[in-house]
This record gives structure tokens, C-alpha cells and sequence, in this order.
């Protein structure tokens, strides 16, 4: 495949080439390689048009580390205030010796527009309420490295499922890769046709919990919602909000995971955000060894 743009375009035995070469990206880390040679001569581009702290600043440091020369592009204070196109700043960019484009945009679908307009790699950085793959897959390796499998795990995804691009690249990198997703949120929260997505769905998250080994919190994105789809913010805390209470009910193996950024007592209270259980921190560092990986096999033509 020459780009990343769903985690649906990946079969299971690319996905886990992917975690496995991360993993050996991770493992080099560790033994304080800190820079390879395979990607100098190239040049990846940060197309960001929507605000992003984890995915822009550690698809930089996964560039670099892998000697690719890096040009970060922020719509804010470019000539897309003027009115310049997605297709036109592409092109620029292109002009300017791109070999592969990381995008992210508040439009769901702007990655695949972006892959018929230029010839390099386009890995889709998070699109509207689509997809995000990259984080599905360092979700999934960091899954994989916790709990020492993905085949059979019941992973619940608690939340804001209307708006998240996170969860609908879960859901579809989970099931090919063999774990069952439960869908736990309020009905005014779950997309229009979830019942063809390949997950369970809830609205009860106590009853998911003790069966859980792996829960997922999402964002509550209030910035995407109609006043009308929210209940109160105590209300929503009361019913799908993770607390230590809660988190109690998990069994003992379980982890907490959260792609970020949280809302710090309104979907997860502190004392879980910070607690042995939680891998939040940890799903920051795997995204690293997760996007060479990505930028590796893409670039390098290995798959
Ligand atoms: N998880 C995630 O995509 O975070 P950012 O928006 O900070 O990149």
C-alpha cells in the first residue's frame, strides 16, 4: 500500500508487521540507537490544518529519527487565510519535494482527496469525524505490549463515539486483528448505523466493566456538539464518566487507556488519569516507535 489512510486498509498480517516493526523501532530505542539512516534524503511534511499536540509533535520526531527532513505546515499564518485550496497548498508542497504528506483536517474524507492530487504517501493525521489510524494502531501495540495479545481481548470504548475518529479506527483495526469492541455510551452519542459497524453497543457502563480488560475513555468533544446531544456535564460524569470507584469493578489485569487530550474530571477523574492502570502516558511514547514504523514501511516500500 503506498498510503495510510483508514485502519480498515490494513489486513492483519500488515497491521502486525507494523506493531512487530515498531516493536524492533522501540527495542533500538531502548538500547539508546537514537537516529537511522533509512529515510535521509526524504522529505514528510506536517500538513496540519486542525490543532494537535501528541500526533504533529511525535510524527516529527518519528521523521527525524528516521533522518527524513521534516517541514511542519500550520494552516494558521499560511496562505490558506488567503483563501489558498487544500488541493493548491498540496501541490505547492509537492513542488517543493514532498515524498510524503501526514494530514490532519477538521473535513472527514481531505486524506483521500489529498492521495488523488499528488504523487507521494498520504497518511491521514486525523480527518473530521473519520479516522484516525495511526493512533488505532499505537492503541493496539499498546494493548499488545501490556497485555501480551490483541486476539480475544474485550476491549470497551466508552464515550463520545459520535464525534471520534479514534474509535471508528479501533473498531475496525481491533476486529481484524481479533478482539471483540464494545460500544458503551449514551444513545444520543452513537453514530446513525453503528449496528454495521463489527462492535457490541451499550448504554450501561457498569455492566461492561467487569468483563472488560481493556477500557477505553474517549473525549467528550463539546467543540463538535449540539448544545441538544449533551445532557449536563454532571449528569454525564455520573453515568459514563471513569472514577476509581469504577475503575475498582475493572478485573485486576485490566488497563485504562485514553488517546488524549482528557477532560480531566468530566469522562476520566484524576486519581484513574494517574493511576498504575492507566497507559496514557505510556500511548504518547508508543506513538513514536508507532509512526516510524508507519513512515518506514511506507516510505521504504515494505509493504
Ligand atoms: N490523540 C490525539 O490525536 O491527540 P492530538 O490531538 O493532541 O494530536
Amino acid at each position: 500500500i503506498r498510503h495510510l489512510l483508514s485502519a480498515g486498509d490494513l489486513d492483519a498480517a500488515t497491521a502486525t508487521l507494523v506493531l512487530d516493526t515498531a516493536q524492533e523501532m522501540a527495542s533500538l530505542a531502548d538500547r539508546e540507537v537514537k537516529k537511522l539512516p533509512t529515510l535521509r534524503g526524504r522529505t514528510v511534511v506536517n500538513l496540519f490544518y486542525e490543532d494537535s499536540t501528541r500526533t504533529r509533535i511525535s510524527f516529527e520526531a518519528a521523521a527525524k529519527r528516521l533522518s527524513a527532513d521534516v517541514i511542519n505546515f500550520s494552516a494558521k499564518g499560511s496562505s490558506v487565510s488567503k483563501g489558498e485550496s487544500l488541493k493548491d497548498t498540496a501541490l505547492t508542497l509537492q513542488a517543493m519535494g514532498a515524498d510524503a504528506v501526514v494530514i490532519r483536517h477538521s473535513a472527514s474524507g481531505a486524506p483521500h482527496r489529498l492521495a488523488n492530487w499528488i504523487d507521494g504517501t498520504v497518511v491521514n493525521a486525523g480527518d473530521g469525524t473519520h479516522e484516525h489510524p495511526t493512533q488505532a494502531l499505537l492503541d493496539a501495540y499498546t494493548m499488545r505490549s501490556r497485555l501480551g495479545r490483541l486476539s480475544g481481548l474485550n476491549v470497551a470504548i466508552v464515550g463520545d463515539v459520535l464525534h471520534s475518529r479514534v474509535a471508528r479506527s479501533n473498531v475496525l483495526l481491533l476486529h481484524t486483528l481479533g478482539a471483540k469492541v464494545t460500544l458503551v455510551a449514551p444513545p444520543t452519542l452513537l453514530p446513525v448505523g453503528v449496528d454495521a459497524w463489527p462492535a457490541e453497543t451499550s448504554y450501561h457502563l457498569d455492566s461492561v466493566l467487569p468483563d472488560a480488560d481493556v477500557v477505553m475513555m474517549l473525549r467528550v468533544q463539546r467543540e463538535r456538539m449540539d448544545q441538544a446531544y449533551f445532557p449536563s456535564a454532571r449528569e454525564y460524569s455520573r453515568r459514563y464518566g471513569l472514577d476509581g470507584a469504577r475503575m475498582r469493578r475493572l478485573p485486576e489485569h485490566a488497563i485504562v487507556m485514553h488517546p488524549g487530550p482528557m477532560n480531566r474530571g468530566m469522562e476520566i477523574t484524576p486519581e484513574v488519569a494517574d493511576s498504575p492502570r492507566s497507559t496514557i502516558v505510556e500511548q504518547v511514547a508508543n506513538g513514536v516507535s508507532v509512526r516510524m514504523a508507519v513512515l518506514y514501511l511506507l516510505l521504504g516500500g515494505k509493504v
